[in-house]
């Protein structure tokens, strides 16, 4: 299979508010590598959080398959996850793309976003990948502050817009980031 810039995006007018919702408990979570036994629960967060966007269950099944190194998740340690980010890095190349990232409503604002894209981008640099793109929905404006504070910048031209990206209507804006120092 080869990586497609799949990445979803959600476009609802509570994107920009702090969480209302109290957190179920404020457990500390485990930031480390997605394994096998997470597939049924994350395929379970994924649709709670990306809902019809939600990633096919065979497609999960063989994006961890492919990209298991950078699958990456927080794990509240009940069973339960509470973020996950997913980087595809080409077979023949040192290009990688985002292909997924979310945290649970109830835990955002707290630095969870960050700190996944951050141990993603850290393995992908180790691991001598050098370019980062990932595609946005241009009105997801928290996600676009996130990985504007990271580095990312569009990707031109036309300020990284590809309008139907994804199909009528659906477009998206892509943005790119280099890592220095890569192998
Ligand atoms: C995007 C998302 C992963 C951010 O996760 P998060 O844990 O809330 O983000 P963080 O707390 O790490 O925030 C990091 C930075 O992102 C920006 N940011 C995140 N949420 C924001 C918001 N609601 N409003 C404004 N800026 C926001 C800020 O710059 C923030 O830094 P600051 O807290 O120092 O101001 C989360 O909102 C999410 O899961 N959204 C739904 C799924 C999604 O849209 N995924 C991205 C698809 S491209």
């Amino acid at each position: 299979m080869t990586a497609e810039p799949l990445e979803r995006s959600l476009d609802r007018p509570d994107q920009l508010t702090r969480p209302d919702a109290r957190p179920d408990d404020d457990r500390p979570l485990v930031l480390r590598t997605a394994h096998e036994g997470d597939l049924p629960e994350l395929r379970r967060l994924d649709e709670e959080v990306f809902r019809e966007f939600a990633y096919p269950g065979f497609l999960l099944r063989q994006l961890f398959d492919m990209y298991e190194e950078h699958f990456l998740v927080l794990d509240d340690g009940t069973g339960r996850l509470r973020g996950y980010v997913l980087a595809a890095t080409r077979a023949l190349g040192a290009d990688s793309w985002i292909l997924g990232l979310c945290v649970t409503q109830d835990r955002r604002r707290h630095g969870l976003g960050r700190e996944l894209m951050t141990e993603v981008l850290s393995r992908l640099r180790r691991d001598g990948i050098g370019v980062v793109r990932l595609t946005v929905e241009p009105a997801n404006l928290a996600a676009i502050f996130l990985y504007r504070s990271l580095g990312f910048r569009p990707e031109e031209p036309d300020g990284g817009l590809r309008p139907d990206y994804f199909g009528p209507g659906m477009h998206r804006q892509i943005m790119r980031l280099d890592l220095p120092g890569s192998l």
